[in-house]
């Protein structure tokens, strides 16, 4: 054996006369490779190309019907870009018109006739080991690509895992059930979706939503956990929850974080500036807007240590009442619609 290409190649040997084929049939076996196939109807050429899927076609360029050259201009849509598919020519006819024409429809090297064993040999050889190397390696990047997706979508899942477990730290402050963060999500996800935001987007809201108040982890019990009314001094501290949380927060490289920062620092603006930070109208970021809806919406209807639960319909009256006013009439609309739906 002159060389290492790979014997169980497959070959399709495309040539009208068959005392070429014949000799080049015989030149493989002589050299151990296995698969291959002849036809001397070049008009076959496509379907059995199709068919076989050949490593290597040895091309004719003299044929009836279709010349080598249309043979290749029929396969050239069908082999894939960005792929080493050889074409080794075979020709009596080697002035450099013919060559650059060849070249220039997809001929990969070329074999004069009439043949020198050797060097068939060594040029089918060459052809094949390079395409071998070629699969290999594009075989190696679509391992890598599968582990890096792999691994990025690990890394996503932790990073949701002790973004959730941040939310139910701060959420077991003053709520032991760490319900409301998971029912803010969701609810928060279903109004993004009414809105008609993108799948990407509604994911990230539902994610990150519960983590809006994050920032309470830093809020003294004495008033966290205050059941009467807080005085104006401590209602002004309850309120650094939302930098506080934002702080916690800030400088993510993901989205998932991102959108968590932003929820934390606005889900208590009010659409007409009155909120926390005095944002106004869409200077709020949507998730902020969808955020205090569903926020406000859940504390409503259930007990908290200073006020009793509301019953829905009162609730779901009292958003109403606060459209336009607390917060944007479009997402009030988008939390009906889904409301009604349900
Ligand atoms: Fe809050």
């Amino acid at each position: 054996m002159l060389n290492t290409a790979p014997r169980t190649a497959r070959i399709l040997i495309i040539d009208d006369q068959p005392a070429n084929t014949l000799l080049l049939e015989g030149i493989l076996e002589e050299e151990d490779y296995q698969g291959y196939r002849s036809i001397t109807d070049s008009r076959k050429a496509l379907p059995v190309f199709l068919e076989y899927q050949p490593d290597l076609i040895l091309l004719d360029l003299q044929m009836p019907y279709l010349d080598g050259f249309d043979v290749m201009k029929q396969l050239r849509p069908r082999i894939p870009p960005n792929t080493f598919f050889p074409i080794l020519v075979l020709t009596a006819d080697i002035n450099p018109e013919t060559k650059r024409q060849a070249l220039a429809e997809g001929a990969t090297d070329f074999l004069t006739k009439p043949f020198d064993a050797t060097e068939v040999i060594l040029r089918i050889g060459n052809l094949l080991q390079t395409r071998a190397l070629y699969l290999q390696l594009q075989n190696q990047n679509q391992l890598l690509d599968k582990k890096v997706r792999e691994r990025t979508m690990e890394l996503e899942e932790a990073q949701i895992e002790i973004l959730e477990r941040l939310a139910l730290a701060a959420e077991y402050r003053d709520d032991d059930t760490g319900e409301h963060t998971k029912r803010v999500g969701q609810m928060s996800a279903q109004i993004a979706k009414a809105l008609g935001l993108p799948q990407t987007e509604i994911e990230l809201i539902r994610r990150a939503a519960p983590l809006h108040d994050v920032g309470k982890i830093a809020i003294p019990d004495a008033i966290l956990l205050k059941p009467g009314k807080l005085t104006p001094e401590e209602f002004a501290q309850m309120k650094t929850h939302i930098t506080l949380g934002a702080k916690m927060l800030s400088g993510g490289r993901f989205p998932l974080l991102q959108m968590a920062e932003e929820i934390a620092l606005t889900h208590h603006e009010h659409w007409d500036g009155k909120g926390y930070l005095g944002l106004q109208g869409e200077s709020i970021p949507i998730a902020g807007r969808i955020v205090a809806v569903a926020d406000v919406f859940d504390a409503l209807i259930n007990e908290r240590p200073y006020k009793k639960a509301w019953p829905p319909n009162e609730a779901i009256e009292e958003i109403q009442r606060q459209s336009g006013r607390q917060f944007d009439p479009l997402i009030v609309q988008a939390f009906l619609d889904r409301w009604s739906s349900t």
